[in-house]
């Protein structure tokens, strides 16, 4: 880490006004090769950061994807609670909230990010009180968050929603409970985790999400002090605590980048190493890539991904909850079955409705027939470059992929997205040969 890494600057205004007038211009059939630096995992990060309200010590978190708009948007939502928030450019996140000064993330912030739901749990236990505006809809789905709600209530939160607004309250402080969730949520697991750290008494969550973000918070919050088991299992146990301390941690990598541009590499040929990454995270990603055809192999925290020629053959895929293949990948996935040899057919079932990529994909050239929440795609000879615009993160990053193998130009519109999710996307690409740009 470097002393004199420069700060980040933080402006929630700035950050959506600037990104929604850039556009990406790539032209495709280049090979990539070179070597590709996996940044920390977003979806980690952004729950470390929300943590840091559990503590009045200073929070130091390393590996931290800095540049992202989520990341710099959940540091505004932190900072009008009352923490003081330094984001530097070497990936260094220092976050200290001496005291809530403020226990309301009002609409403006909160709907430009869902994540900030999460901060209900953290205030809850140290404070007693958390208003967050209700986050709505997105393009990927309703996305309600009752199991949140539910599982705080069963803790003694009295929650009311009021002008859009969860307004919550535990005047006499959280108490352990037995939480049966009724479906897999990574987000409400996590809440109820960061909840549970300082409540009266035992909470146990049933059915809980086993990403590997949350085994990553978990642990953090084991060397803050929390007393927590059965991290990675369906059964976590938390006994809660009177007070949590300060800590340096190192953020776990991103699975979905790294998975993001081995399916790159899998659609352009060539060999890349990603550094820093864990293979473990991504089984259910490399199991099938091998089986088409690719070569991947494990160098110790670097990971070779290589296609030489061979043309893939296009498979079945089902998302679902991890260890099951993530939806976060589901979008990429179907740019490269697109041009794979043969059929292949891609499930969706965590959301109901994330298949907003294939009208852009189909204007590129590729065969995709929607049946409910299935597609069939029958891979084509190739993809044409296009003037496409997607709608979530995944979504944009599939097009990218698809404009890095498409004839001609692809100028993909609304890279705000993009910004959100993966560091230095560009940058990263182009250093492998991707003849990629922004206008
Ligand atoms: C997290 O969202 C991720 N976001 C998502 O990544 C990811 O796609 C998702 O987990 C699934 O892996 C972050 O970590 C910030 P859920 P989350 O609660 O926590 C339903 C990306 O591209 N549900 O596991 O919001 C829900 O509607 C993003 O980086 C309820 O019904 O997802 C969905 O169908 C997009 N009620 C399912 O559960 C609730 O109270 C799983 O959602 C909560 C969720």
């Amino acid at each position: 880490m470097n002393a004199v890494a420069k700060e980040i600057t933080v402006d929630p205004e700035k950050l959506s006004q600037a990104s929604e007038l850039e556009k990406m211009v790539i032209k495709g059939g280049n090979e990539l090769n070179g070597r590709i630096r996996i940044s920390g995992a977003k979806n980690a990060a952004l729950k470390h950061m929300v943590a840091c309200l559990l503590t009045d010590e200073p929070m130091h978190l390393m590996n931290c994807p800095v540049h992202l708009g989520d990341i710099k948007m959940q540091a505004a939502v932190l900072k009008t609670l009352g923490a003081e928030v330094v984001l530097r450019e070497d990936g260094l996140a220092m976050i200290h909230t001496p005291s809530i000064k403020n226990h309301v993330a009002p609409y403006d912030l909160v709907r430009r990010m869902r994540a900030s739901v999460l901060i209900l749990g953290p205030l809850l236990a140290r404070c007693g009180k958390a208003e967050v505006s209700l986050p709505g809809g997105c393009a990927i789905g309703t996305r309600p968050i009752d199991m949140h709600l539910d599982a705080l209530t069963q803790m003694g939160a009295e929650i009311k929603l009021e002008q859009g607004y969860v307004k919550a309250s535990a005047p006499n402080g959280l108490r352990g409970a037995e939480i049966n969730f009724s479906k897999i949520s990574v987000g409400a697991t996590e809440n109820i985790m960061m909840a549970a750290t300082l409540a009266k008494g035992i909470t146990i969550i049933n059915n809980a999400a086993r990403e590997p973000e949350i085994v990553d918070q978990g642990e953090a919050l084991i060397q803050m002090g929390a007393k927590i088991t059965g991290l990675g299992t369906a059964k976590i146990v938390i006994e809660g605590v009177e007070r949590l301390n300060g800590i340096s941690y190192d953020i776990v990598p991103d699975r979905i980048e790294a998975g993001t541009y081995m399916i790159a590499v899998a659609m352009t040929g060539g060999k890349v190493v990603l550094e820093n990454t864990r293979a473990d995270l991504l089984t259910s990603l490399i199991a099938p890539l091998k089986e088409a055809g690719m070569h991947i192999e494990e160098d110790g925290k670097d990971l070779i991904v290589e296609r030489n020629g061979v043309d893939l053959q296009g498979f079945d895929i089902m998302t679902e909850p991890h260890p099951g293949f993530p939806t976060d990948l589901q979008a990429q996935l179907m740019s490269l079955m697109s041009i794979c040899k043969g059929a292949g057919m891609i499930t969706e079932t965590i959301f109901e409705n994330r298949f907003m990529h294939v009208p852009e994909l189909i204007r590129m050239g590729a065969d995709i027939t929607v049946h409910g929440n299935s597609a069939l795609v029958r891979g084509v000879a190739g993809l044409t470059g296009a003037e496409v615009m997607a709608t979530d993160l995944r979504a944009s990053v599939a097009l990218v992929l698809a404009g890095l193998v498409a004839e001609g130009e692809t100028v993909v519109n609304r890279i705000y997205h993009l910004n959100r999710g993966y560091e230095k996307l560009v940058e990263k690409l182009s250093a492998c040969g991707a003849d990629i740009r922004l206008a």
